[in-house]
């Protein structure tokens, strides 16, 4: 037996070397899907290989049906197109995919979602971690995003118990990716959020958005703003399909301003697979070949 292992080991190693060359530094896709209630699925989207892609279900949400707060137990509203099957699916036909529950989002049906201070913060983790355990289970995840989109005026329970509950359920093998996805006016929690737990937070889906900007030189002003806020390499740029902010090939001219600036775009967030069915995934199919071209990360 021993030798058997001193023998395989160099092989083990290259072989770990020669998939990670292909994923583990690669650059990033995210993508957001499900959040519209169209019924929507995986098939259409392209999907490069030698992109890590990211498919971002919309959402999990710790609420019932009418809206009310679960104490932390998680429940999935994404489109049931997204089934549990699917996700295999798409997972065996790209094994670069990775799925991702994000939680919360703006609103379930009429009902605006916020987050709120938890009698027992302790108790909101432990239900969250086994909700979103059996989630994961269900629908063969790898991650969660964090989404939560309205704060009570003291809001510092939010960092600790959505950073212990990303601690956890790394630590338990549950999830290996875990992003954030703040926007203009939540960044502050946010902040405070990243602070503390950089450790266990991959990447940061800001939404530039709604940052206003419609031009490259203010998208490139508000990527450095945000990269002082949080940290530069784990920044992704973003867009909305069809949406606010920076529209157009525009965009790219703006990823092209940000590398001469030396920021390195190491991936790119869109809002939403569910609008870009009607333009046939164009910004997905750009991005990705912007991202293929120029495979230096930093
Ligand atoms: C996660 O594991 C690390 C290292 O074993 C440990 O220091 C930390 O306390 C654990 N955190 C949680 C929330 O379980
Ligand atoms: C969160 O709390 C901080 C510090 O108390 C406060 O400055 C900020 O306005 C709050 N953020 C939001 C989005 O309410
Ligand atoms: C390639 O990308 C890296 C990181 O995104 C960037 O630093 C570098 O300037 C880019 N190189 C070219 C030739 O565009
Ligand atoms: C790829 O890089 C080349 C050389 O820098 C450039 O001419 C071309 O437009 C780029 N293609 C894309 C899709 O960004």
């Amino acid at each position: 037996m021993w030798s058997l292992k001193f023998h395989s080991l160099p092989l083990f190693l290259t072989l770990v070397a020669l998939i990670c060359q292909q994923y583990c530094d690669a650059k990033v896709m995210m993508e957001y899907i499900g959040a519209t209630g169209k019924p929507v699925t995986f098939d259409p989207v392209p999907v490069e290989e030698g992109i890590d892609f990211h498919f971002l279900l919309g959402f999990a949400i710790d609420a019932d049906p009418s809206g009310n707060a679960q104490n932390g137990v998680f429940s999935p509203y994404w489109a049931q197109t997204l089934t549990p099957d699917s996700v295999a699916a798409v997972k065996q036909k790209h094994p670069n995919v990775k799925v991702l529950a994000s939680l919360s989002g703006w609103s379930l049906g009429n009902k605006v979602l916020r987050w709120y201070n938890p009698k027992d913060n302790q108790l909101w983790i432990s239900n969250a971690f086994s909700s979103l355990k059996s989630i994961s289970e269900e629908y063969h995840l790898d991650g969660i995003d964090i989404d939560y989109e309205n704060f009570p005026r003291n809001n510092a329970s939010f960092a600790h118990c959505i950073g212990e509950l990303i601690t956890l359920l790394k630590n338990n093998s549950v999830i290996s990716v875990a992003t954030i996805a703040p926007f203009h006016t939540t960044v502050l929690p946010y902040i405070e959020l990243f602070n503390n737990y950089a450790d266990v937070i991959d990447y940061v889906n800001h939404q530039f958005y709604t940052d206003k900007v419609r031009r490259p030189k203010g998208y490139l002003k508000a990527f450095q703003l945000r990269a002082s806020q949080f940290h530069k390499d784990k920044l992704l740029p973003s867009y909305e399909v069809n949406g606010r902010g920076i529209q157009g090939d525009a965009f790219f001219d703006a990823l092209n301003l940000l590398e001469a600036n030396g920021f390195g775009v190491n991936g790119v967030m869109i809002y939403s697979a569910d609008a870009s069915s009607s333009n046939n995934y164009y910004y997905e199919s750009k991005s990705q070949a912007y991202l293929i071209n120029n495979t230096t990360r930093v």
